[in-house]
């Protein structure tokens, strides 16, 4: 074949689309329950948003980002995540000043240039909730429930979020140097990804999956016990809250997360059926994100879910979607005098409301009725010479083998009484 889709990218077939309206639904059903409002920023940003925002020593910013320069000479990227995006908006919008907390949500398409494998695609969708304005815990709280309401709504269990702090630029930075201090004198036996890490970004060391690395994390330091006095009492609360609501967590020490603008709150939900490609979806507090993109400080919370991976889960588990919404009504034809009857009642039909299927081309009423029933109708109308001459059509309801000649007039309300 000459064109193929890009390595990574998928097509979502029509076969596919029952189970994104189902995920989909669930989603808009779930914001809307929680208070949360829909914000679509654009798919294109600044290149700088995102190397300010995730932080360039990221794999996400320095790895997979899809930048290019426009033919007016401006950086831009596909976005590779949400939230930059998001705070860009709200800064720009002036949205600081409307009631806060902020709460709000996105669906759409995300685009990172990893390595493709199962779950692992380079475009991919995210549902990305987002609450901005208010340092309480109990917001941490709202985007752990609205995660965990979502993949419960969807038939899965056995749901436990992983989870950690990683402070505050006070308490952060004490606990990088403990990190240093530890591994410096393990250097030799540190895998060589990881002693870039320890150089570029300390805190990665903790979730490598480098084989030499791993048995030295049992003795490293433990971001719990570095946390000021204000995080450690955020991180209690937000524990006692999510004990309260009965949702389960381990705190996990070696949990620090891919990007950078992560303060107090990181968790993640793994998932069953995911093989290694692990979390469902994972989120966090970025309290200094908006003033470090030039707005004024302000503390926010969110997560995101790869709508893929939910997908590819409920496939594995078996979860059926309801089947779409499709035509039940079928108009075959017989001559092009009915051919031209056919047109004009089903545009009439249509636009009362009804799905209908017109035949194409001139052929045989056995070929048009093969085609009613591969299609799904339930009711077909024939229109022949006959039909045409007295103003008739011939209702016939498939599964039921019943059938009746009535004035055209009559169609609608013969539809609607028969409609299964
Ligand atoms: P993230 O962990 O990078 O977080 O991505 C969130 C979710 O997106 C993952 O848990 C996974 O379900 C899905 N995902 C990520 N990469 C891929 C991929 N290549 N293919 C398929 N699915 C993928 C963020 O993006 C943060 N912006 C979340 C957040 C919002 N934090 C605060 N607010």
């Amino acid at each position: 074949m000459k064109y193929q889709r890009v390595r990574g990218m998928q097509d979502l077939l029509p076969e596919d689309q029952p189970y994104w309206a189902h995920v989909e639904k669930a989603c808009h059903d779930l914001a809307g329950r929680y208070g949360f409002e829909r914000l679509e920023a654009p798919v294109l940003e600044s290149t700088d948003l995102f190397v300010r925002g995730v932080g360039d020593a990221t794999d996400i910013v320095s790895k997979e980002m899809y930048s290019f320069v426009d033919k007016g000479e401006d950086a831009l990227t596909l976005r590779p995540e949400f939230t930059a995006g998001v705070m860009r908006a709200y800064i720009e919008n002036g949205m600081g000043s409307r009631p806060q907390p902020q709460k709000l949500y996105s669906f759409g398409p995300i685009f990172r240039r990893e390595r493709p494998a199962k779950g692992r695609y380079r475009q991919f969708y995210q549902f990305n909730a987002e609450v901005i304005g208010t340092p309480d815990a109990l917001a941490d709280l709202e985007i752990m429930q609205i995660a965990h309401g979502l993949y419960s709504r969807l038939g899965f269990t056995n749901l436990v979020f992983q989870l950690n702090s990683t402070g505050d630029p006070e308490c952060k930075p004490r606990f990088i140097q403990a990190l240093r201090d530890y591994f410096t004198p393990l250097m030799d036996r540190l895998a060589p990804l990881d002693r870039e890490r320890l150089a570029k970004n300390p805190l990665r060391v903790l979730d490598t999956k480098e084989r030499e690395t791993l048995p030295l994390l049992a003795d490293a330091p433990r971001f719990v016990d570095y946390l000021n006095a204000a995080c450690a009492e955020h991180f209690a609360e937000l524990r006692a809250y999510l004990d309260d609501a009965g949702i389960r967590y381990e705190i996990n020490h070696r949990l620090v997360r891919g990007l950078d603008y992560y303060t107090k709150t990181v968790f993640e939900l793994w998932g069953e059926g995911l093989g290694a490609q692990g979390a469902l979806c994972g989120g966090g507090r970025y309290d200094g994100l908006i003033e470090a993109l030039g707005g004024a400080p302000t503390p926010g919370v969110g997560f995101a879910t790869g709508i893929e991976r939910i997908i590819m889960s409920m496939r594995e588990l078996g979860v059926q979607p309801a089947p779409l919404p499709r035509p039940d009504v079928f108009i075959a034809h017989l001559g092009p005098a009915a051919k031209r009857v056919a047109v004009q009642l089903a545009a009439q039909l249509r636009a009362e409301g009804t799905g209908v299927r017109v035949a194409f081309g001139a052929r045989s009423l056995k070929a048009q009725m093969k085609d009613a029933d591969r299609a799904g109708c339930a009711l077909a109308l024939l229109i022949g010479d006959d039909e045409v001459r007295d103003g008739t059509v011939t209702a016939r309801d498939l599964a039921h083998s019943e059938q009746a000649t009535l004035a055209r007039a009559d169609a609608a309300g013969w539809i609607r009484a028969h409609l299964p």
